[in-house]
């Protein structure tokens, strides 16, 4: 099976008032092609700082992250970002939504990027599915939290990207939307055949992946 993430040797460290804080420790694993992996561990293990090299936002101390071929080490910002719009679903803990931007707008945006068409009808439908027909023409500060999460899980998966990595995405959700959520990812995950790393707290759901990464003090716990 083709491998779509390899993490070779993997060290994070900030500097932090001349003291050197190590976040991320040896981690070495590779993500195939249409799997599912989730990352659980305790608050601080790291989980965070993982995705953010993952998705090209921050660069390893050592190390190197290979996405599809390609090194990030050996690529201009530019080209992340390109591979970012096209490639990589994001949802971050703190959304990223466009203030000025309906619901609707917002989950269209990486469509219209993208060039993928009926774009209007596509959002329509994942906003039903994820149930928020009823938000679709409202701006993100006029969204609840959970309702805001769920607009961001929407975008993400709207344009067919080969991956979706995903920080808690049922964190601010209620029991009935976290299981709709988190069955709504899986599904497009498999249908679509888009690979997923979710890092949640919830075993229920890290349970329904393929596998399972366990982060502890900035190592992989074996
Ligand atoms: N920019 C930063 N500067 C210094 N320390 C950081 C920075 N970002 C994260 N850390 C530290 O790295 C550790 C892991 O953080 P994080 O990846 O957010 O963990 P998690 O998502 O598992 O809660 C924490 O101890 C955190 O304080
Ligand atoms: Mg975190």
């Amino acid at each position: 099976m083709k491998i779509l993430y390899k993490l070779d040797n993997i060290n994070l460290n900030y500097n932090v008032n001349g003291n050197d804080i190590r976040v991320l420790k040896n981690i070495n694993f590779e993500i195939k092609k249409n799997e599912r992996v989730a990352i659980i561990g305790e608050s601080g293990s790291g989980k965070t700082s993982l995705l953010m090299l993952m998705s090209g936002l921050e660069n390893p101390s050592t190390g190197s992250i290979i996405f599809q071929n390609i090194d990030f080490a050996e690529v201009s910002e530019e080209e992340k970002t390109a591979i970012r719009k096209k490639k990589i679903g994001l949802i971050f803990q703190q959304f990223y939504l466009i203030p000025n931007y309906t619901a609707l707008e917002n989950v269209m945006f990486p469509m219209q990027i993208n060039n993928i068409k009926n774009e209007k009808k596509k959002a329509s439908l994942i906003l039903s599915d994820i149930g928020l027909d009823h938000r679709k023409n409202n701006l993100p500060s006029e969204l609840s939290g959970g309702e805001q999460q769920r607009v961001a899980i929407a975008r993400a998966i709207s344009f067919n990207p080969d991956i979706i990595l995903a920080d808690e995405p049922t964190g601010n959700l209620d029991r009935t939307n976290t299981e709709r959520v988190s069955n709504l990812l899986l599904d497009y995950s498999k249908t679509k055949k888009i690979s997923l790393v979710l890092v949640t707290h919830n075993i229920n759901l890290a349970k329904k992946c393929d596998r399972l990464i366990h982060l502890f003090d900035g190592k992989i716990k074996k």
